[in-house]
């Protein structure tokens, strides 16, 4: 009998998720965008998606474009793709993967129209730097992607991170910045992503760059 008990409570423990095995992944090696998503709409990617808010209402909002959204935590990604296989978004596409690892092995060139970065790096302690997404890596890779005229599209609610992607994007000769100071007062693709509807919820200014492709 005490036996059968323990056998009984094991079997209800349930087994961890592990995401990484299920979770979808970018092809390996080189990433041929025009054929990894499916269709002929403009190219949009969504970097650090976290729980998605923001493809799931760029989807709506565009349907027209292929959105490739990119994160780094498999669990996101997970469960992100599953709501989007159950809303039937076929112009979309997730993937589990290092944005930075990933966008080299991206092309062709000039093939994508636009890249949003909703509240990147949420790293803190000054050894975590080096984990930063919007470095000068990432915009020579990203310019390499853009057609002429392609949108970045960046913002955060925490100042001196504003101020630092605004100069390196000022600095790198591949973007223009929109806006008289390179900020712009409002996001104008109506698509927010979770952490812009709670800094807005909370009243917290937001700071939105937008710079295109020379
Ligand atoms: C502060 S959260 C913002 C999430 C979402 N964009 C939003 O605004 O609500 C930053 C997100 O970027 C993701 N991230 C960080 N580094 C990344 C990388 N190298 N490649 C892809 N995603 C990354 C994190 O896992 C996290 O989900």
């Amino acid at each position: 009998m005490p036996k059968l008990c323990y056998i009984e409570r094991v079997s209800e423990t349930p087994k961890p998720i592990r995401y990484r095995e299920f979770t979808p992944r970018a092809p390996e090696g080189s990433v041929d965008l025009e054929q990894f998503l499916p269709g002929t709409g403009p190219i949009e990617i969504d970097i650090g998606f976290g729980r998605g808010h923001s493809i799931f209402e760029r989807a709506k909002l565009a349907p027209e474009s292929r959105i490739l959204g990119v994160e780094i935590k498999a669990k996101w990604a997970y469960k992100v793709d599953e709501r989007r296989k159950r809303l039937g978004l076929d112009q979309v596409r997730i993937v589990s993967e290092d944005i930075r690892e990933l966008l080299p092995r991206c092309g062709p060139r000039a093939s994508v129209t636009r890249a949003f970065v909703h509240f990147p790096d949420p790293w803190w302690k000054k050894r975590h730097q080096d984990r930063f997404v919007v470095g000068e890596p990432f915009l020579d890779a990203l310019a390499d992607l853009l057609f002429a005229g392609g949108e970045l599209f960046v913002q955060t609610d925490v100042e001196d991170r504003a101020i630092r992607y605004r100069d390196l994007i000022a600095a790198h000769s591949e973007f223009q910045l929109e806006g008289e100071d390179g900020f712009i007062d409002e996001n104008p693709y109506g698509a927010r992503s979770n952490r812009e509807v709670r800094a807005e919820e909370d009243g917290l200014p937001i700071y939105r760059i937008l710079a295109r492709r020379r």
